[in-house]
């Protein structure tokens, strides 16, 4: 197992109380960083989650926050200046799927799959991109989607959101490099969290069937790749995507 050391480091994950943001937040505490865990709305899992912590839970705070409302973003950061001195970490998992072919697919369900995936994850860069300039050190990771790269049916929306934060990891890196802030995305595959759940077991059974190592991932496999870019060993990467699909191509 790969060790790495994030004392004195602060991070935040959005969409920290679940699934791969929660086992990428796990993961820091277990590496001496200092997290804020950002949900939107369910605070049975998210304190059900801090209570799994145990003793790791005392550098853990869970934030309440919808990352695609800008005034909200804005009060976040306020109160996290208050209580961190810097911001060294943005990972952005939050996300949602609304999934419909174009043709059924409500106006809502375009809009708020890109505010939250796409909006969400531009407010939240910006605004921790304000804080690392200052200290000439950042590093953030996008958590986007193979659906981005070859499009998958029914995810419209969803597809266009995760191909949009690659366009815009790539695009930030540039402005921020000098500066020694990194933008990188890791593109999970099919991860065994509430997010695909829901799907019908004959089709969670023919997604399986398609992945080349014939499990789905857990959230720990992409917290690996996320701590890989969160941490100082990726000095050098930036602008870049990891796949994490078990083969999928
Ligand atoms: N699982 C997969 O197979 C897979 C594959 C590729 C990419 N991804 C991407 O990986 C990321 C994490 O997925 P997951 O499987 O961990 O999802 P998940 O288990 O459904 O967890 C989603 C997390 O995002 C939070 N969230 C949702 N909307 C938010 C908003 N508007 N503001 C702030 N937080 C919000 C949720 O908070 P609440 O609990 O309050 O709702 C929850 O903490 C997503 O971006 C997803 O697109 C997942």
């Amino acid at each position: 197992m790969l060790t790495y050391n994030f004392e004195n480091r602060t991070a935040i994950v959005t969409g920290g109380s679940r699934g791969i943001g929660a086992a990428t937040v796990k993961a820091l505490l277990q590496a001496k960083a200092t997290v804020v865990a950002v949900y939107s709305s369910n605070d049975e899992a998210a304190n059900r989650f801090k209570e799994s912590l145990g003793d790791l839970a005392a550098n853990l705070t869970l934030s309440k926050l919808n990352v695609a409302d800008y005034a909200q973003a804005e009060e976040f950061f306020r109160q996290f200046d208050e209580a961190h001195p810097t911001l060294d970490i943005l990972v952005n998992s939050a996300g949602i799927r609304r999934d419909a072919v174009a043709a059924m697919m409500p106006e809502e369900s375009w809009r708020s799959v890109i505010d939250v995936n796409l909006t969400g994850a531009f407010i939240m860069s910006k605004l921790a991109i304000q804080r690392m300039l200052q200290k000439r050190y950042g590093r953030i990771v996008h958590v986007t989607s193979p659906s981005g790269r070859m499009g998958i049916e029914g995810q419209s929306n969803y597809a266009a959101s995760k191909a949009g934060l690659v366009a815009m990891a790539k695009s930030i890196c540039k402005e921020t490099a000098r500066r020694n802030i990194t933008v990188n995305c890791v593109s999970p595959g099919f991860i065994d969290t509430d997010f695909i759940s829901s799907l019908p077991p004959e089709q969670l059974d023919a997604y399986r069937k398609s992945v080349p190592m014939k499990r789905f991932g857990t959230p720990e496999d992409v917290a690996n790749a996320i701590l890989f870019f969160a941490s100082e060993e990726s000095s050098y990467i930036t602008g870049s995507v990891l796949e994490i699909t078990g083969g999928l191509a």
